[in-house]
């Protein structure tokens, strides 16, 4: 069996791409013999059957990274390393076009999306950890005359690294780039909806120079290689991105193996809220693109919205109205904003908890149904008439579904914006300073916005409060999750206690 595969792109355009899984800068086949097909989400046709990794493929590669960890990788300076991942980017540049179009058949986001988003902030926060890189420092701590003390920010090892499917390269980028600037290895799954972007980048890897067995790439399902990466005895960290309950999972298996370190990105149920002062126009096209981005499929969806009862009427109206010009389409197609849902699975869960939702007495306002009849299309949802106790207003739907409901004064809307047990992000839109500061500091989420939604930006920290998480991603808060301080304390000379 080849390990390539060459896809046409419904656009136009191919890429022959590598089937296999990625350890010491090869492609191999899985060491069970198995393999998967990833769907595409459009036409609920296999794109491509991979090799699906599985236990024994795990331990290849944490094996692979172990050696180069304890060998190669650990000579190369830390400048170098900044090479490495300036120059992977540059191939992701050069290859931007296909990334773009693969991820958009693979995931059904829109190419526009994912060309002028997905891509070029995966390059973008590659580049930014490219420049971490030579910059890892320690310190200096003066305890007394007779001792010489410092600390060093060492890398943690071999680092799991176990990502979802609504961002596939963006995910990927996230992890990978702050591992390499500190001097980890690296042993990545990518999600099993999504695998083609994320392997096709292991071909870069091996471009770019970096030694064998520094970032190794496995397709394969989460109960078998994720969850073997997670209970790996020589796995010296895990970093995951998805939901909450397997993010619980993790921890437990980390708890139950070698106690590895471990950052978790977990849901979100962030509170949009509307003060009467807001610029009107702009808080109805952030909370449009809050929501409805990437078809609702992302952890800080704006999917609970208050809007201060004043204006209530009049800002649902015209919400509305702006929701029902989202391009509902191919997500080929150049002015599509909304193509269909990941996989049968995420569509029936969200039809699922449109049903619930309905059942519970909530009003639909617009959409509501499957959009066409091929595909895991959704018609962007609104939900009015809810209240705080119905599903819908407490769980993550990940999906083009949002409630929104009024509230009276800022105490209230801090009350039912913190009434959630995640906290990832929250948005406040208002032309007041005072009541923007206020309540932007009253809200326990990882990340609040101010009259704008979904502003990632990796020079940002990015993480959850409460059950969204633990730790940050990007900025330069990531490095702590992927170093670990070692203090040297050495005497120099005189005698013990005076
Ligand atoms: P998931 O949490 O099952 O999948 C995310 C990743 O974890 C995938 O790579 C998967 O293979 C892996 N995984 C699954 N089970 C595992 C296990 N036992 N051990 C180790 N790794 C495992 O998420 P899923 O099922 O795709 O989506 C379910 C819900 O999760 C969504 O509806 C959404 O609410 C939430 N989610 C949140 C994301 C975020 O960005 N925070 C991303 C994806 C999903
Ligand atoms: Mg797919």
């Amino acid at each position: 069996m080849s390990l390539t595969q060459k896809i046409d792109f419904p656009g136009g355009g191919s890429v022959e791409q590598p089937l296999g899984i990625f350890i010491n800068n090869e492609y191999h086949k899985a060491v069970d013999g198995g393999t998967f097909e990833t769907i595409n989400p459009t036409t609920e046709k296999p794109i491509v059957a991979l090799q699906e990794a599985t236990e024994k493929d795990v331990d290849l590669a944490v094996a692979a990274a172990r050696k180069a960890f304890e060998g190669e990788w650990r000579a190369v300076i830390p400048e170098q390393r900044a090479k490495y991942l300036q120059k992977l980017a540059d191939l992701m540049e050069r290859d931007a076009e296909i990334l773009a179009k693969l991820e958009s058949l693979d995931n059904g986001k829109a190419v526009s999306m994912a060309a002028g988003a997905d891509i070029p902030m995966s390059i973008a926060c590659l580049r930014y950890y490219a420049g971490w890189s030579d910059k890892i420092e320690g310190r200096v701590m003066d305890t007394n005359p007779d001792t010489f003390a410092y600390t060093r920010a060492e890398p943690i090892g071999v680092c799991g690294q176990i990502i979802p499917w609504n961002f596939p390269l963006l995910m990927w980028s996230w992890k990978i780039g702050p591992a390499i600037a500190t001097g980890n290895v690296v042993v990545m799954k990518v999600a099993e909806q999504t695998p083609l972007t994320g392997l096709y980048c292991g071909k870069l890897i091996k471009e770019a120079g970096f030694p064998p067995g520094v970032i190794n790439i496995l397709a394969g399902y989460g109960k078998t290689a994720g969850a073997a990466i997670a209970a790996h005895m020589d796995v010296d960290k895990v970093a995951f991105t998805g939901s909450t309950i397997v993010g619980r999972s993790i921890m437990k298996a980390a708890a139950g193996s070698n106690l590895k370190k471990v950052t978790l990105e977990l849901g979100g149920k962030s509170p949009n809220i509307v003060f009467k002062d807001a610029d009107i126009e702009q808080a109805i096209s952030w909370v449009n693109f809050g929501i409805y981005m990437n078809h609702g499929q992302c952890c800080c969806a704006g999917s609970r919205i208050y809007v201060q009862e004043e204006i209530y009427d009049k800002f649902l109206e015209a919400f509305k109205a702006r929701a029902k010009k989202n391009v509902v389409g191919l997500p080929h197609e150049a002015n599509t904003f909304q193509g269909p849902q990941v996989s049968k699975v995420q569509f029936d869960r969200i039809m699922g908890y449109i049903d619930e939702g309905k059942k519970a007495g909530a009003k639909v306002e617009i959409g509501g149904e499957r959009h066409g009849n091929e595909g895991y299309f959704i018609q962007p949802t609104i939900f009015s008439g809810v209240s705080e106790d119905m599903k819908i207003m407490q769980e993550e739907i990940f999906g083009p579904v949002c409630s929104i409901a009024k509230f009276k004064t800022e105490e209230d809307a801090i009350k039912v914006g913190n009434h959630s047990t995640y906290g990832l992000a929250a948005a406040v839109h208002t032309t007041n300073i005072n009541t923007a500061i206020r309540v932007a500091n009253a809200l326990r989420a990882g990340t609040v916005w101010v009259n704008n939604y979904n502003m990632l930006h990796h020079q940002l920290p990015f993480g959850g409060y409460k059950e969204s998480g633990i730790g940050r991603e990007l900025g330069e808060a990531a490095l702590a999750n992927y170093t670990q301080t070692k203090t040297v304390n050495i005497r120099l000379g005189g005698a013990l206690f005076g």
